[in-house]
């Protein structure tokens, strides 16, 4: 079943647990998500990034139509949420499309920038009952969310949610975007000062990269949302691959489903890891 993401996030700092966020490209990672999350029997999130509607001619209407028609029919509670948003107009399109929440990024302005964009793009979003997440870590503006060896500041970040008023905040810990080794240490000292110092729930991008016990510490820290797009693309096209190796494939069907299978399968791992850390 379909339900706001507010809810899902609430459920997992009410458990002291982790929810699992997952990019949505195509049909089959939608479905996948779900299928997995379905195995686990845990909620889910599912989101769909700016990039993701750049790749879909810049339409997100199919993907996000697609994303909710197979929410709805989950027997889990499943949320849309949008994604690296940086551009106000994707924005502005959310609600009308079923997505509750919007991560909202403005990482790569200033502290300043950053926080007088959120605060307007929050306000906005707050009056038309959207949760908004926003992300604090790229102070003095570096190229790619995340860089390795970025930290976001306590301190700032107190500041930051205080004067955006966002309902979760993506910090900066040690992850890094779309690595496909799970190599990534984490500072797991920051986590829990974060925690202390920030009174909404915590996000950790870049997940992919980070080792299970290494995910599993950090949701005992105070991680509450974990977004994890990479490790699916890795178990997606590592099983395509194999699926069209014998040269003469013409039905996509076999390896989309094989495809498919390996994405729900590490979806599953992952909620079953973050719902017993
Ligand atoms: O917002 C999306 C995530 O941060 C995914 O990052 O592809 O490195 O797992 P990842
Ligand atoms: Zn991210």
């Amino acid at each position: 079943m379909l339900v706001p993401t507010g809810e899902i996030v609430a459920g997992a700092v009410a458990a002291g647990s982790g929810v699992g966020a997952f990019n949505v490209i195509t049909v089959e990672h939608a479905e996948a998500i779900v299928a997995g999350a379905e195995e686990a029997g845990a909620p889910v999130i599912l989101q769909v990034s700016e990039n993701a509607v750049r790749f879909h001619g810049n339409r997100l209407a199919p993907i996000a139509a697609a994303a909710k028609a197979v929410a709805a029919a989950s027997t889990v509670p499943v949320s849309l949420h949008l994604d690296h948003v940086e551009r106000r107009d994707l924005l502005e399109q959310a609600p009308e499309h079923g997505f509750s929440s919007v991560m909202y990024d403005a990482s790569k302005l200033s502290y300043v920038d950053n926080v007088a964009a959120t605060t307007d793009a929050a306000a906005w979003g707050h009056a038309r009952g959207l949760y908004i997440e926003s992300e604090l870590g790229e102070v003095g503006g570096k190229d790619g969310a995340h860089a390795p060896g970025v930290r976001t500041d306590p301190g700032d970040a107190a500041r930051y949610v205080a004067a955006t008023g966002v309902d979760a905040l993506a910090v900066a810990v040690g992850s890094s975007h779309a690595m496909t080794t799970r190599s990534a240490a984490l500072d797991h000292a920051l986590i829990a000062a974060l925690r202390d110092a920030v009174p909404v729930p915590l996000v950790l991008h870049g997940s992919s990269g980070v080792p299970d016990e290494e995910l599993e510490r950090a949701v005992r820290a105070g991680m509450r949302k974990i977004n994890i797009g990479t490790a699916l693309n890795v178990a997606f096209t590592g099983a395509v691959r194999a699926g069209v190796a014998d040269g003469k494939v013409v039905d996509p069907r076999p390896y989309l489903r094989a495809g498919r299978e390996a994405m729900a399968a590490t979806v599953a791992h992952f909620l079953r890891l973050l719902a017993g850390a």
